[in-house]
């Protein structure tokens, strides 16, 4: 058994992008605007911040108040859009009931949009045609393809169709050859799905909800999973699954360090194709 240490790949990943901008005095800029006081999400934009600083990408926050109406955040992005400093756009998520998550993102400028979550790059995602691939599947990628773990013809099973994770998970996986089964809460018969599964993704939100008996000898088991304990967060996949399982992530220091490490690369890379280096 082995762990796919995403810590340690983010470490490197970051400090190879930090190497490439400082040879450049123009830098790359992110800006993430936060609606609310949604306490995980402050937790998430805060580390984007100190990430970005600390690699020499401008960071841009916003912090808006619960109650800002879907017209000013658009208005703000419409702002962001045309300001030459800014190369990365991203609205956290969830956002507060009121405000439709849908409209407000399809107004990121298709060529900023490093969170990879408007209409456009998730249809030019699923025709493998990337431009920018959301930063947790991405990652998920980035980590198996490190270990030089195969994809072609495997059983990939996910548990989770959002539209942050799932659905644009499943496309990467469909892209890579892989066979991939997406399922969730309505999900018939779960343990069949899984027990079929080479590579096994948990995104459920509970604690120990994969357990031993619900997977495959040799199995490669990703933990999406982020639970808040007294003493710390854990995933959802319950200890006994390491028997069994032939590599898996770590929570903390598996998936998550990734997500972070692959808004830094989109935005690199997005700021390289404003300047027309890429
Ligand atoms: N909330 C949790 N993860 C993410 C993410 O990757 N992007 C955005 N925009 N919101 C999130």
């Amino acid at each position: 058994m082995e762990i796919l240490d995403g810590k340690v790949l983010a470490n490197q990943i970051r400090d190879n992008l930090k190497l490439e901008i400082q040879k450049n005095s123009l830098k790359p800029g992110l800006a993430v605007i936060l609606v609310g006081d949604n306490p995980g999400s402050k937790v998430y934009v805060n580390m984007k911040e100190k990430t970005c600083n600390n690699i020499g990408i401008k960071s841009f926050k916003y912090e808006l108040n619960e109650n800002t109406t879907e017209e000013k955040i658009i208005n703000l992005i419409k702002q962001l859009n045309n300001n030459q400093e800014i190369h990365g756009i991203l609205v956290q998520l969830p956002l507060p009931k009121h405000l439709n998550s849908n409209n407000i993102l399809e107004h990121i400028k298709e060529t900023k949009d490093v969170d990879g979550l408007t209409a456009v790059s998730l249809g030019n995602l699923k025709k493998n045609n990337e431009s920018f691939s959301p930063c947790t599947p991405k990652g998920i990628l980035t980590l198996l393809n490190h270990y030089n773990i195969p994809l072609k013809g495997k059983n990939v099973t996910i548990i989770n169709h959002s539209n942050i994770v799932g659905k644009p998970l499943a496309s990467l996986f469909l892209n890579n050859h892989a066979t991939v089964t997406v399922c969730h809460e309505f999900t018939d018969n779960l343990v069949q799905h899984t027990k079929q599964a080479d590579i096994l993704i948990s995104g459920v939100g509970k604690i120990n909800f994969i357990t031993e008996d619900m997977v495959k000898e040799n199995a490669i088991i990703i933990d999406v999973g982020i639970n808040k304990t007294e003493t710390g967060i854990q995933g959802d996949v319950h200890e006994n699954v390491k028997n069994k399982a032939s590599y898996f992530t770590p929570v903390p220091g598996g998936v998550g360090p990734m997500t972070i490490a692959m808004l830094m690369m989109n935005t690199y890379n997005s700021f390289k194709r404003h300047n027309g280096i890429l």
